[in-house]
């Protein structure tokens, strides 16, 4: 009997040994024992056997020795290999969040079969027992999530653990995606691309570039151009000034040596700018309190070399850091505050305001600039506090177009706010820029207090930021590109406040290379399909599209997002009608834009962790009989379909589809 044999005698015997051993023990491997690097949450660290602001886990009032505290929205995926033979644990919020606004709900799927699922889990609540077989299972994720904000969502996985026979859980990060180039380079000939619609008021500088792509040299022309104003055949740049109000139809003539090509315009003379959702680059995702004067030159430049311009980008805009900062010692941040007359001064890093503006202004391009109607900018900069007339002032002698205005230590002046108290600042500021001899945008930065959306354009504002900043939240975690001002305050509300001449803004596309707060540059960490679901949301719901990476760092994937102009279209739609969302089924969304040719844009999204089959159904849109489907990323018609259209959506991906009659 080979059993009797000593088992050193040959491999062939050890092996035979060794299979008549009988089944190891299961083992019992806790989820707060693995590494947990790979573990995106929304806010903070994955804590082991603690809550997620280090507290002692909790739930319900019940306490827990062992097991893991998130913070939603997370996702903890593990790599099981068959190995694992069960999963248990008990969910909740944790005891300690101090408030219970969050409702939230787990899900645990296991090779994209949902196991296991809660919802409406809120804050004091008995812990829910969660127990699932794991055999076979080769994927799984446990997932914790938020309804409306992700404020307080303590999400704790307590006494989480596996009990294991074969290969131990790992935790591992999201698949590898290729960065994939969807969209066709534009033709050699010439092509117009941008606004269709531009706002100006009488008597005022006007500053318009025709967005062309093609060949160069190129020339350029317009037909029934208004007087006061002339275009630069070289270069397509439009100034003057127009005196009387009115709108004009104007046709936009482009050539070049392998074709030519015209389009409509209108520019209209009146009291409304902003007519569709600025375009351009911020500063501030990228340069922090680095910036200064070479930086935004060397921007204005890329606008124009890596051809963002051609697609309709305009502004080049500075954001916090270019006052004097009290009690900095660094000497290129000190100075004195304001002039003699009491005008607010630039630091050493600007040594003149109007060059710069000369500058940017010599490329096709506008300038924009930051303050806080506080005493100082939310990173300790001087800000408007009491001087915001002659500030005002100041800004349009500079010569700029643009102004964001942020709130931060207004908080000490306006300690508890009342409505009128949140509106005060901006509309002092909007009636200022209004009397100044210049256009300048206004760019309400307060995060959505007070319902911003239903009166910032009333103040004077022509665009606002619906929630806070979405570099702060988003990281890994692509449902807070959804929720960040979309559905945060109101529900599926804000699409009813945007539009011509005032914009929700979601804060700046974040893609390409970004700061990391260490004062390093990074790639984005949105997914390839992530940042096109980033952009196609931005367009569809009528967002401003400033981005604000590296734009001396563009690399081919990151401009294929920025600058595919059918999806651009979408978003400077001249009826300025902001999309929504009209369908949701889970993890699945459906939104959708109707657009001044009776056409509609439509985006597939999917922001579940698999693939999915995503349907666009003509009753929830609104549609009856045939549409013709154009992917908009891909620039190609698909046919034609009656009743729905479907797709299969990458995990976090969008299809983009725009759908006509004929
Ligand atoms: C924040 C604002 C950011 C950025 C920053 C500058 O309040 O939301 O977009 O401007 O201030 O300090």
């Amino acid at each position: 009997m080979k059993l009797n044999l000593p088992a050193v005698f040959t491999g062939l015997v050890f092996a035979t040994f060794v299979c008549q051993t009988p089944a190891a023990e299961p083992e019992t491997v806790w989820l707060s024992s693995l590494d947990l690097t790979p573990i995106v949450q929304g806010w903070g660290q994955p804590q082991a056997d603690k809550s997620v602001t280090g507290k002692p886990l909790s739930i319900g009032g019940k306490r827990f020795e062992r097991g893991l505290g998130t913070h939603t929205d997370s996702i903890i995926r593990l790599q099981l290999n068959g190995g694992a033979e069960k999963f248990s644990a008990f969910v909740g919020v944790d005891d300690a969040a101090t408030s219970d606004q969050a409702t939230l709900s787990f899900r645990i799927i296991g090779d994209s079969k949902v196991l296991w699922r809660a919802r409406g889990v809120k804050r004091g609540q008995p812990p829910r027992k969660v127990e699932v077989d794991l055999k076979g299972v080769k994927m799984l994720l446990l997932l914790a999530d938020s309804r409306g904000s992700i404020n307080f969502g303590h999400a704790n996985w307590a006494d989480a653990k596996f009990l294991v026979t074969g290969a131990r859980p790992v935790i591992v990060g999201a698949p590898k995606e290729e960065a994939v180039i969807l969209t066709p380079k534009p033709p050699r000939t010439p092509r117009i691309n941008g606004a269709r619609i531009f706002g100006v008021r009488p008597g005022h500088p006007f500053l318009f570039t025709i967005p062309a792509t093609g060949d160069r040299p190129m020339t350029f022309a317009v037909d029934n151009l208004p007087a006061g104003l002339t275009v630069d055949s070289k270069t397509g740049q439009i100034q003057g000034r127009i005196e009387k109000p009115g709108t004009y139809r104007v046709t936009f003539r482009a050539s070049n040596l392998l074709g030519d090509t015209w389009r409509p315009f209108k520019i209209v003379c009146g009291d409304t700018l902003a007519l569709t959702p600025h375009m351009g680059w911020n500063s501030w995702y990228v340069w922090e309190n680095h910036v200064t004067d070479k930086i935004m030159r060397e921007a204005a430049d890329a606008m124009v070399s890596s051809g963002m311009i051609n697609h309709g980008y305009q502004y080049v805009n500075i954001d916090d850091c270019w006052s004097a900062k009290p009690g900095a010692t660094d000497p290129t941040l000190i100075g004195e505050p304001r002039d003699e007359w009491g005008a607010v001064n630039s630091n050493p890093r600007f040594p003149n305001m109007k060059a710069l503006t000369d500058y940017i202004h010599s490329k096709g391009l506008k300038a924009g600039i930051y303050t806080s109607p506080g005493p100082l900018t939310c990173a300790g900069h001087i800000g408007a506090y009491q001087h915001e007339a002659i500030d005002a002032q100041r800004f349009a002698e500079w010569g700029y177009d643009f102004l964001k205005y942020d709130w931060c230590s207004y908080r000490t002046v306006a300690t508890n706010p009342s409505l009128t108290q949140l509106q005060w600042p901006y509309r002092a500021m909007g009636d200022l820029l209004r009397k100044q001899g210049r256009d300048i945008v206004l760019n309400l930065c307060q995060y959505g207090m007070g319902k911003v959306w239903e009166w910032g354009k009333e103040v004077g504002g022509h665009s606002w930021r619906t929630a806070g900043d979405l570099g702060g939240s988003f990281y890994g975690i692509p449902s807070a590109l959804f929720r960040d001002g979309f559905d945060v305050y109101s529900g599926n509300e804000l699409h009813k406040h945007g539009g011509p001449g005032g914009w929700n803004d979601p804060d700046y596309l974040l893609l390409g290379y970004l700061s990391n707060w260490k004062g390093q540059t990074v790639p984005t960490p949105l997914t390839p399909n992530e940042q096109y679901t980033h952009f196609s949301l931005w367009c569809l719901v009528a967002a401003p599209l400033i981005f604000s990476g590296d734009i001396t760092r563009l690399d081919d994937f990151t401009l294929n997002i920025l600058c595919n102009d059918e999806v651009i279209e979408v978003d400077q739609d001249p009826l300025g009608k902001p999309g929504r969302r009209v369908a949701i089924d889970g993890d699945l969304e459906v939104w959708a834009r109707d657009m001044e040719d009776g056409s509609k844009a439509v985006g597939l999204f999917n922001r579940g962790e698999e693939p999915a089959t995503v349907v666009a159904k003509w009753a929830e849109l609104g549609l009856e009989g045939k549409r013709i489907v154009r992917d908009l990323w891909r620039q190609k018609d698909l046919g034609s379909c009656e009743g729905e259209f479907k797709a299969e959506v990458p995990r976090h991906g969008v299809v983009l589809v725009r759908l006509r009659a004929k």
